[in-house]
């Protein structure tokens, strides 16, 4: 696979996909992430990537000439164009594992108030929102969201089962409760259950609790 973050601030990005689980994936060439400066397609000579928005308002937008000239170079035949943006349709697990298995992916990170609308309109497949609150920089949602992605890729987690249990795979209940050692930490105990043995008794009781936490933490997934 291979993504290509299209951004101001290229190093916003790539910090967070340069250790750990992501930077092994890159290594053992599961993924190829490039973090590009969308300056770098500008032909002015204040390298000028904004401007005041049509028809009066308050902030400024992204200009299309440079994310058009952007894109068309990075494009390939099977390429998806994805927009970070507060407007966009929320990122959720079962989105990070469709994109999993793409050959292609550009991430198009909003700044300011936003994109010229015929960028969305003309190169744009998908917009996602991370979630409903607004961030300085879509470069960060743009690393939330590869990072996401990468780590479904096979061979990325060193242990496939961990995806198994975690939440959101099923996308209507959270994990249960987890304890490691000491058994007994300052009087609080680990689950006398959890060290029994009995895995299928564990496993209803993961269940259980399972289903505890998320009517407490998360009712709206039982709806
Ligand atoms: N850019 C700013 N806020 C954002 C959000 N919540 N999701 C995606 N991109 C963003």
């Amino acid at each position: 696979m291979r993504i290509d973050i299209l951004t101001l601030f290229p190093e916003i990005a790539l910090a967070p996909l340069s250790e750990s689980i992501i930077k092994r994936a890159r290594e053992k060439d599961l993924v190829e992430i490039h973090a590009h400066n969308l300056r770098d397609w500008t032909t002015d000579k204040h390298r000028k990537t904004d401007d005041y928005l049509c028809g009066g308002g308050q902030g400024m937008l992204l200009k299309p000439d440079p994310i058009f000239a952007a894109i068309e170079e990075l494009r390939s035949d099977n390429c998806q164009v994805i927009l970070m943006t507060p407007q966009g349709k929320q990122f959720k697990q079962a989105i990070a594992q469709q994109l999993s298995t793409a050959p292609h992916l550009i991430i198009l990170c909003g700044h300011y108030e936003g994109v010229d609308h015929r960028v969305i309109e003309q190169l744009v497949d998908i917009e996602l929102s991370i979630g409903d609150y607004v961030l300085t920089n879509g470069a960060i949602a743009a690393a939330v969201v590869t990072d996401a992605i990468v780590r479904l890729i096979p061979g990325a987690l060193g242990d496939q089962r961990s995806h198994q249990e975690e939440s959101f795979t099923d996308p209507n209940m959270l994990e249960a409760p987890a304890y490691t050692k000491p058994n007994t930490f300052r009087d609080m105990k680990v689950p006398d259950l959890l060290l029994s043995g009995n895995h299928k008794k564990i496993d209803a009781w993961k269940k259980e609790k399972a289903l505890e936490r998320t009517r407490q933490n998360r009712p709206d997934l039982l709806q």
